[in-house]
């Protein structure tokens, strides 16, 4: 049965197969992963420290990502990654606070420029404190829910 060794010496155990997600989900090990393990919002990445020939190749999906944001071999999708044999990993998500510095440092946008803008500002009620603990996945489904409730 394959070994997770996570840096800080935790170990789990995998099944032959399964994706790093999915195998810290059955061990209850708290991992980040805001998507359902889409590969649509890179929270669950890891870096593999030790065993990169013990991991599947990347999904399609996991290709385009990491195409996109620049990534090495080594930063993989947790919840794209199978587990063949013993790996050990860095999860580099560890908390909401990371994701946004993340993207910055990944952004592949050129710099900011200045331009005068003619800009409407609506607020709901108690949005703004609600939005700040959401990630953009929450904020997707929170407004479906808003617009449901409107109409
Ligand atoms: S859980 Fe969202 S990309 Fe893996």
């Amino acid at each position: 049965m394959p070994k997770i060794r996570y840096m800080d010496s935790r170990t789990i155990d995998a099944v032959e197969g399964q994706t790093i997600l999915e195998a810290a989900i059955a061990a209850k090990m708290p991992h980040m992963s805001e998507c359902g393990g889409n590969a649509r919002c890179t929270t669950c990445r890891v870096q593999i420290v030790d065993g990169l020939s013990t991991v599947g190749l990347r999904t399609p999906a996991e290709e385009a990502v990491g195409a996109r944001k620049g990534w090495g071999d080594d930063t993989r999708l947790a919840c794209q990654t199978k587990v063949l044999g013993d790996v050990a990993i860095r999860p580099l998500v560890q908390h909401r606070s990371d994701v946004f510095t993340f993207n910055l440092e990944e952004s592949d946008q050129p710099a900011g420029k200045e331009q005068h803008l003619a800009v409407m500002f609506c607020d709901l009620r108690n949005f703004t404190g609600i939005s700040e603990g959401m990630l953009p996945p929450r904020h997707y489904v929170y407004r479906q829910q808003l617009r449901h409730r409107m109409l």
